[in-house]
């Protein structure tokens, strides 16, 4: 007998109702119910995983990489992310502080279920994505929302000052995405080693999720927290395969931490799922060695997509479009639209084109949207055509 969806919710009522509700995963999850639905709310490039990679992987398991594998990665892999930092920071970076992840999520997992604990506080400067603030609550913390400050002229920018007087005896960490999700605002490296400092005085962890660090408009990458830390700082750097090398169905990241933190994230991924699938991360191995063409290519896409979104919005006086440095996001406001989840059913309703509503990264976007232009060109010009009427 299948039970009625109500009775099973008095039955097991209050138990699985643990976390804030996800405004736009729901809104997400409408927009699939629709025929016809273009879905531009959800973060991720349009092409295919490259051969390259795909091939090194399946060689890896024709090869009998088929087995269970070291569970905190493939060593050739912890090696060649050591080579990347190298190459790309020039940063000396021993393989026993990088820890391969099923995802650039996990790696956030990870990194706050080892160090919080019930009740702590941490401080995330927002808009942010959903997921690590409903990361922070699965380890049963607390988020306190500091957002951000926006000028029309100027665009995002971090009030340092706001940020440590927002600092209280219960906070244990900052969680800080640069570039961020969805702003596209890069954290400059003075400001990174403000923060870096200021974390040591009051004995703070930083989390620091650098996912988006390949995909700048005009470098190689986005400072990272890596250079301005010592090893002996209080830091997690969370990473990702997915969007740089157009990755996200493989759920491959890794986390970077203190080395004596291995034990313990050793033990954590042990109990979860035993480690990353062994073959997946020759795929890894393959984007990290030859991967840097690919990346340049799609940033050739994106930044045309970006002028095109640009050119777009001008047409509209009542559209608020922030400048932005990276990522694949437009965040942008429209005049007279404060409600964000009215606006994004609405754009569903009426134009079939589903995007993600500026709730779903804190309390201070609510009037936002985001909208992920790292599609093909035609597309994005269907998406522009469909947001034009509804505008
Ligand atoms: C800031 C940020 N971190 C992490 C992720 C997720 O990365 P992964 O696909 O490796 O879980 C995303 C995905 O959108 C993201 O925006």
């Amino acid at each position: 007998m299948i039970p009625k969806e109500e009775d099973c919710r008095r039955r097991y009522r209050g138990v699985f109702d643990t976390l804030s509700p996800n405004l736009g995963a729901e809104i997400l999850r409408y927009g699939w119910s629709k025929p016809g639905i273009l879905n531009l709310g959800q973060g991720e490039g349009c092409r295919v995983t490259p051969d390259f990679i795909i091939d090194a992987a399946m060689e890896a398991a024709k090869d009998g990489k088929t087995f269970y594998g070291p569970v905190l990665g493939v060593q050739a892999l912890r090696e060649e992310i050591s080579a990347y930092y190298k190459r790309i920071y020039d940063i000396d970076m021993p393989v026993n502080r990088i820890y391969v992840t099923s995802s650039g999520t996990t790696a956030m997992h990870l990194a706050l279920t080892s160090v919080l604990d019930e009740g702590d506080e941490v401080l995330a400067v927002t808009p942010i994505w959903k997921n690590l603030m409903g990361a922070v609550e699965l380890a049963e913390a607390r988020i306190k929302e500091m957002p951000l400050d926006f000028d029309d002229e100027t665009g995002w920018s971090l009030d340092l000052n706001k940020l440590f007087d927002s600092v209280s005896e219960k906070t244990k960490a900052l969680l800080l995405v640069t570039p961020s999700n969805p702003t596209g605002w890069v954290m400059p490296y003075n400001i990174i080693t403000e923060i870096v400092k200021f974390a040591r005085e009051k004995d703070l962890w930083i989390i620091a999720d650098e996912v988006y660090a390949r995909l700048v408009h005009d470098a190689k990458a986005a400072p990272s927290f890596l250079e301005a830390a010592d090893p002996l700082d209080k830091l997690f750097v969370v990473n990702s395969f997915s969007k740089a090398w157009a990755m996200t169905g493989w759920r491959l990241g890794w986390l970077i931490g203190p080395s004596c933190a291995e034990n313990k994230i050793r033990d954590l991924i042990l109990y979860d799922n035993l480690g990353v699938s062994n073959f997946i991360q020759y795929g890894g191995i393959a984007a990290l060695k030859n991967g840097e063409p690919f990346i340049e290519d799609q940033l050739k896409l994106w930044k045309s997509n970006q002028a095109k979104l640009n050119d777009f919005f001008c047409n509209y006086p009542s559209v608020l479009a922030a400048p932005s440095d990276a990522g694949f996001y437009s965040f942008f406001k429209v005049e007279g639209e404060e409600n964000c989840v009215d606006f994004a059913r609405r754009l569903i309703d009426e134009a079939k084109l589903s995007i993600a509503p500026g709730i779903s990264f804190g309390k201070s976007t609510k009037g936002w949207m985001r909208l992920c232009y790292a599609v093909s060109e035609q597309k994005l010009e269907d998406g522009l055509k469909r947001l034009s009427r509804v505008l």
